[in-house]
């Protein structure tokens, strides 16, 4: 078997959202390292420009378009922009997202809290999905990685929105693999504690060991973890797996209790 070629991206274009910053700009390097050209949907336009001219200093093509993932039109201009200046689209990586951390208290907020973070992990990725697959199955590949979170299968107080949400996600891409096969996969990942902006801007020492306590590798996760398991799915060495979610999370939950 020639295995030169199972993470081999050269020739692909990938849409990564929220690629300007942590999860998706790891990801996002990943991908050109291994070839792919890249697309760069993000609201921070500066960044996402920043992260472009990073990536093109690898060899291969990276623009920045400007996307609010909550906003239809700019979902429609990232995939069109993306297929007029790059000539398609071949990988989607759905990442941009939020919400919860710990902060969704049901006596406080209000159901439109709640719709926001299905929109933002759900919706808006669907809708990228719709808008790519007939460019993928144009093209004969297409492959789609949605970021979920750990917080899809734990229970914690103060998350429903944003657990409900990204288990939404999972059973969403499970089922989605059924309707975009066989040139289409779909999988995601589930990231546990990693240290990006999100993540540092509430991360403590206490909370650090208590996060630990449950996690068999005993260090939090970094975005290249994170990044690997997205090359996996985007890469040709994943070619009969679709509709799953893998978990990287240190072999365990960074729980806060
Ligand atoms: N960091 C973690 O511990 C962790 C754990 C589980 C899941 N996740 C998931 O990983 C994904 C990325 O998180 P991160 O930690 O890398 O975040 P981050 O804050 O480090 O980076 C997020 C990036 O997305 C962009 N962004 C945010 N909202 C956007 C929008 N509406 N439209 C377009 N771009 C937008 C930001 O400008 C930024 O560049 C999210 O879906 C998050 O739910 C993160």
């Amino acid at each position: 078997m020639d295995t030169s070629k199972l993470f081999d991206l050269t020739g692909k274009t990938a849409i990564v959202t929220g690629g300007a910053a942590g999860i998706g700009k790891a990801t996002a390097l990943m991908l050109a390292k291994h070839g792919a050209n890249i697309s760069i949907g993000d609201f921070n336009l500066d960044a996402a420009k920043e992260t472009a001219k990073e990536i093109e200093g690898l060899g291969v093509k990276a623009i920045a378009v400007e996307c609010n993932v909550l906003k239809d039109e700019d979902l429609v201009n990232l995939v069109e922009t993306t297929v007029k200046e790059l000539g398609g689209v071949q990988i989607l990586i759905n990442n941009a997202g939020g919400g919860g951390g710990g902060r969704e208290n049901p006596s406080k907020i209000s159901v439109d809290d709640i719709k926001r973070d299905y929109e933002l992990n759900v919706f808006s990725g669907w809708r990228l999905c719709q808008l790519a697959v007939p460019y993928m199955k144009k093209s004969g590949y297409g492959s789609i990685v949605f970021t979920t979170s750990m917080s899809s299968i734990n229970k914690s107080p103060n998350m429903s929105g944003y657990g409900g949400s990204k288990a939404a996600v999972n059973h969403t891409v499970a089922n989605l693999a059924h309707d975009f096969g066989p040139e289409v996969r779909i999988n995601a990942v589930g990231p546990g504690a990693t240290r990006t902006a999100a993540l540092e801007s509430v991360l403590t020492p206490e909370i650090e060991k208590v996060m630990l306590a449950h996690t068999p590798i005993k260090r939090l996760g970094t975005a290249d973890d994170i990044a690997g398991a997205m090359l996996y799915f985007a890469s040709p060495i994943s070619e009969w797996v679709s509709g799953q979610t893998i978990f990287v999370n240190g072999g365990g939950e960074q729980v806060l209790e």
